[in-house]
C-alpha cells in the first residue's frame, strides 16, 4: 500500500495504518519518499497513455508518499475491497478512500492489484 501525498499532506498516515492493522494487516516494511517525476512515471508506466497521466504523475510527486509492505491472508483481495473503489466520490463511509480521499485522483491510497504486480511494487521501493 503506499499513502499518497494527498493522504500525507491531510496528517492521516498514522490513522490509514491504524485502520489496516485494525483489519489484521501487518506492516513489514515502512518508508517515507519524495517521488521524482521518472520515478512515480516509471510506477504508473501501466498508465502511460492515459489522459489523466500527467496530472497523475504530478499529483504523485507533489509531497511526499509513504509506502509500506503489508502482510495477511488474502491481502490482495482484502485491502482493495476495504479502501474502496477509485473514485473517492464513490466510496462508501468506512472505507479508506471514502474517509480520506477527494476525488477519482486524490483517493489517498495505492494498493496492489495482484500478488505478481505486490512483488514488482515490493521490489520497486524496498528491494528484492
Ligand atoms: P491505484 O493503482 O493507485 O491503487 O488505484 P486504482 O487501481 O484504484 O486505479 P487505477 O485505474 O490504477 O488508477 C491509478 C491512479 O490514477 C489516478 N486516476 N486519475 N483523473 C482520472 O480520471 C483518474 N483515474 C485514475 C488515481 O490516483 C488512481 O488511483
Ligand atoms: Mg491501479
Amino acid at each position: 500500500m503506499i499513502v499518497k501525498p494527498d493522504a500525507v499532506g491531510k496528517n492521516a498516515i498514522g490513522q490509514i495504518i491504524a485502520r489496516v492493522e485494525g483489519e489484521g494487516f501487518v506492516v513489514r516494511q515502512l518508508q517515507m519518499v519524495q517521488l521524482s517525476a521518472e520515478r512515480a512515471g516509471q510506477f504508473y508506466h501501466v498508465h502511460h497513455d492515459k489522459p489523466f497521466y500527467g496530472e497523475l504523475v504530478e499529483f504523485m510527486t507533489s509531497g511526499p508518499a509513504v509506502p509500506m509492505v503489508l502482510e495477511r491472508d488474502n491481502a490482495v483481495a482484502h485491502l482493495r475491497d476495504f479502501i474502496g473503489p477509485t473514485n473517492s466520490n464513490e466510496a462508501p463511509a468506512g472505507t479508506i478512500r471514502g474517509d480520506f480521499g477527494t476525488d477519482v485522483q486524490c483517493n489517498a491510497v495505492h494498493a496492489s492489484d495482484s500478488l505478481e504486480n505486490a512483488a514488482i511494487e515490493i521490489a520497486f521501493y524496498f528491494g528484492e
